[in-house]
């Protein structure tokens, strides 16, 4: 099978380099199953019905979030008629929505998608560690699942390496989010996984991790209340990690990184040429 998954889309710039690339993306490579962060999607902060609905639109079989969870209200409610959109899943009991999804693809096959969150420099929330064991157990890749895409929401690199050896073996992807930065280290771990510490963000690279620059740099400058933070108004460009995995166990035969558009130097899976 053929994954891509792309790190979290930040406003307006990151949603149109999705609209406009994926759908081409989608048939140009073949892609079975389409994972996309998009907790910043909302001009930085959250996600609201309509930009998750045109997300999937354009091509995402799922889509997951983090701790700008619940930015706009409105998430609270539509989380929950709305499968394809997850929530970390260590949040506490009771928290709306779901963390784990087994998602039916276009190309018909079976997806287990796993958001969760890390807990250094984190909000405390519950174990990561067991709360994505529970749903491995109960969906285990290869029976249940024909891939398993694990987006590892955290800021400590420590803490996301942690969790790919932790899943090694067990899952198709193990990919982190949330620093807006992509990573270097895409590979495939010695089980099988395949291994991303930041998928990095869809979004305007000419900026501070997808905001206009200049409130940025000035917070760090003077310590007054300014202006709010608002999205980079450059082209986007999109970011992540395309797996190719083995059809029979489910796990990653080879990895590429994904940077297409301006800002980054840009690179794609050769071998799906
Ligand atoms: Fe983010
Ligand atoms: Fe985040």
């Amino acid at each position: 099978m053929r994954l891509l998954f792309l790190g979290d889309i930040v406003g307006r710039p990151g949603r149109n380099a999705v609209i406009e690339r994926l759908p081409g993306l989608r048939d140009r490579w073949r892609l079975d199953c389409v994972v996309i962060n998009g907790e910043n999607s909302a001009g930085g902060f959250g996600i609201t019905e309509a930009i998750c609905d045109e997300i999937l639109a354009a091509g995402a079989d799922a889509i997951t979030l983090g701790n700008h969870s619940w930015d706009q209200r409105e998430t609270l409610v539509f989380i929950e008629r709305q499968p394809r959109l997850l929530r970390p899943v260590n949040f506490p009991p009771g928290t709306p929505g779901r963390g784990a999804n087994l998602i039916d693809t276009r190309s018909g096959a079976r997806v287990l998608v796993v958001n969760v969150m890390g807990r250094l420099y984190m909000d405390p929330l519950d174990d990561p560690f067991a709360a994505v064991d529970r749903e491995l157990e109960t969906c285990p890749l290869g029976q249940v699942a024909d891939a398993i895409i694990v987006d590892v929401h955290a800021e400590a690199t420590s803490e996301k390496e942690a969790m790919g050896y932790h899943l090694d073996g067990r899952a198709s992807l193990v990919v982190g989010t949330h620093t807006h930065v992509p990573t270097a280290d895409h590979r495939v771990l010695p089980g099988g996984t395949a291994y991303m510490s930041d998928a990095g963000m869809c979004g305007d690279y000419d900026s501070v991790l997808g905001m206009q620059k200049e409130e940025a740099i000035r917070r760090f400058l003077q310590k007054t209340p300014g202006t709010r933070l608002e999205p980079g108004l450059g082209e986007g460009t999109l970011s992540g990690i395309a797996v190719e995995t083995d059809d029979r166990t489910g796990l990653a035969r080879r990895v590429a990184a994904v940077r297409l558009g301006p800002n980054l130097e840009e690179t794609w899976p050769r071998f799906w040429d």
